[in-house]
């Protein structure tokens, strides 16, 4: 089979083809009745474009920057915790975000440790949950600084929400020679995945490396996860600290409302991420889209404004772009990329987008992605969300 492929979809087949069914429901996610997690991606089909037939258009450019780091296209890879869908796990992703000129962001809950990771791209981003004491978010936060992390993304969207109508998948504590038996059945009925681990010499590490603190080992990612829930939600002035302590850029990830993102603009953060934690968390939570153009128009002017959630192609991207972001973080669609054919299978995906951006461009006569306007894009009536904004001000927005 050839192993390049023409779109995330067809990314995503094979990833269901390749990948044992635990491990695959892992990265399909989802809470509840997966309300959210439609949404992000039906949201974009209720979006059109307002298209040129002729104009001036010579070579069209995508590069932007965020927080500082120059991209070559308005995509950043999103941090996500799933181990186990390819021995490279997140040193791939980095190594195919630096081949393609875009940076990286590591989870707390990923399965390689920073340094490798930032080894592997020096234009990475890393992503912090409020877990643990004060010292401990710290040590991680230092650990972080001194591998050279570019920036820190601080994730406070997640209700700890474990239900799905379709089901969870069983992922074992740890991977001793008991739950590999108990698991063979699964992985033998996926040989070619079980063949790129054998062939890389190790078997899938359900640890979390970044969670370490003060030299310990680290911590299996269950009880990592069981800290998290442990411990008390922070507040905005946790998030102001946040930023104290970090002396460098700070985006907020999870923003959906005005009112918080104003906070955070107040907390001093240095940019938002418009985002449900990809149809994650609060089943019932809008699509981050719905969301996007009103917290543009509300913090737009002071601070940098991301979306991630839902993005599947190119035109999405020139959507959101046109909408407010300035770029977009992308989560699935990069995992189906890795698991279909690892560094390469991101690679693939990544210039599938740029590919999807550069038509979406011609077709609106855009010489550059920075020119986009809301004038591109059709928007039906009712479409966007006006979340969190004060009374008094509704009748300045377009809802
Ligand atoms: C399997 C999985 C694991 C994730 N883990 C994290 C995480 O550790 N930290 C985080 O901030 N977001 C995490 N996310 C959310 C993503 O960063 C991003 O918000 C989401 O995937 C965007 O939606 P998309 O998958 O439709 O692109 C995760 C998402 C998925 C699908």
């Amino acid at each position: 089979m050839n192993p390049w492929f023409e779109t995330v979809a067809e990314a995503q087949r094979r990833a269901k083809k390749r990948l044992p069914k635990s491990v695959y429901g892992a990265l399909i996610a989802g809470s509840e009745r997966g309300q959210t997690i439609e949404d992000n991606q039906a949201a974009f089909t209720e979006l059109g474009f307002a298209p040129h037939v002729a104009g001036p258009i010579g070579e069209r450019d995508q590069s932007t920057t965020v927080l500082g780091q120059p991209l070559s296209m308005p995509v950043m890879i999103s941090p996500t915790g799933v181990q186990a869908v390819h021995p490279d796990g997140e040193v791939a992703v980095a190594r195919a975000a630096a081949a393609r000129g875009i940076a990286m962001a590591l989870s707390s809950f990923a399965s390689k440790p920073v340094e490798e990771v930032i080894a592997a791209n020096p234009s990475t981003f890393f992503q912090l949950y409020w877990c643990g004491g004060k010292d401990d978010i710290l040590a991680r936060m230092d650990r972080a600084k001194k591998a050279g992390a570019v920036g820190l993304i601080l994730t406070l969207d997640w209700s700890f929400s474990h239900g799905r109508d379709w089901g969870s998948p069983v992922i074992p504590e740890k991977l001793d020679l008991r739950t590999m038996v108990k698991f063979a059945p699964q992985t033998l009925a996926r040989p070619r995945w079980l063949a790129t681990y054998l062939r890389s010499g190790h078997i899938p590490d359900l640890t979390a490396p970044n969670m370490a603190v003060g030299g310990a080992p680290a911590p299996g990612f269950f009880g990592a996860y069981g800290e998290w829930m442990g411990t008390p939600a922070p507040d905005w002035d946790d998030v102001r600290w946040i930023c104290e302590q970090w002396d460098g850029p700070v985006l907020l990830k999870g923003v959906m409302r005005v009112d918080d993102a104003r906070r955070a603009v107040d907390a001093g953060v240095a940019g938002i991420s418009v985002s449900n934690h990809g149809g994650n968390n609060l089943d019932g939570t809008p699509a981050a889209i719905r969301a996007l153009p009103v917290l543009a128009d509300a913090v737009g002017g002071e601070i940098e404004v991301l979306l991630d959630g839902g993005i599947r192609r190119g035109s999405d991207v020139v959507k959101a772009v046109a909408l407010g972001a300035r770029a977009v973080l992308i989560g699935r669609a990069y995992l189906w990329g890795l698991a279909a054919n690892g560094q390469a299978g991101v690679e693939n995906v990544l210039d599938i987008l740029r590919g999807g951006i550069d038509s979406a461009l011609l077709g609106l006569r855009k010489t550059k992605v920075t020119d986009l306007t809301r004038d591109d894009i059709v928007v039906p009536e009712g479409f966007t969300r006006a979340l969190g904004v004060p009374e008094g001000a509704r009748d300045t927005v377009s809802a």
